[in-house]
């Protein structure tokens, strides 16, 4: 046993004091159920903890992590995630969040073997190829990559609009919004990039579904 593996489980301990602390309830409230407003698409980055980051208690966020935060439309573990927070919890808005830095993002930039994982990147080069004009304008390295990040949380919300699944809750006239943030390792703040979606009327044409 680690000595970081001991130091949780005691920091764990201390979490509840100190939550028990501020209110004897906070538990037993929680145990009720949940009603979260919020699903967030993050990267598993350990560096992007998204309750911390937003400053959100134990009930708020509904969390699917996984690398370079992709929203890949045959994923079982996104898609259920998805489905249960559209159509069961009927959580309002959906963030996908990335960040600068990304290390899933950077390795699809480049040509080396990886292992399995290189399946996964390949989604990641799938954007790149899409947005190739304009990436490979940007001749600063670090700008094309931070220009890179930003593109892809903006597909991966494409990619979430084009679901069954939000478009089904769009048609029954649910209320439900899609943003895309990018998160910045070095400063702690996040940009907002203004990528909104509250219906299907702005996808292009082939990937509308009519119900
Ligand atoms: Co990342």
């Amino acid at each position: 046993m680690t000595d970081f593996y001991k130091q949780i489980i005691e920091n764990n301990k201390k979490w509840v004091e100190s939550q028990l602390s501020l209110d004897p309830n906070f538990f037993k409230d929680l145990s009720k159920g949940q009603q979260p407003p919020l699903l967030w698409i993050g990267c598993a980055d350990s560096r992007v903890p998204a309750n911390q980051i937003i400053g959100a208690k134990p009930g708020e966020v509904f969390v699917h992590r996984n690398i370079a935060n992709m929203v890949i439309h045959s994923d079982m573990n996104m898609l259920s995630v998805l489905d249960y927070a559209v159509n069961a919890l009927k959580i309002k808005h959906i963030i996908v969040c990335g960040h600068y830095g990304c290390g899933g993002v950077q390795a699809s930039m480049g040509n080396n073997s990886i292992g399995l994982i290189d399946n996964w990147i390949r989604h990641i080069k799938d954007v790149y190829r899409l947005h190739q004009s304009e990436l490979d304008s940007i001749s600063d390295e670090e700008a094309r990559f931070n220009r890179f990040v930003e593109i892809n949380v903006q597909e991966q919300v494409y990619d979430l609009a084009k679901t069954s699944i939000v478009q089904a809750a769009w048609k029954n006239g649910q209320d439900l919004n899609l943003h895309g943030w990018v998160y910045g390792l070095n400063s702690g703040y996040i940009t907002d990039l203004e990528v909104n979606f509250s219906s299907n009327k702005d996808l292009e044409e082939v990937y509308k579904l009519r119900f």
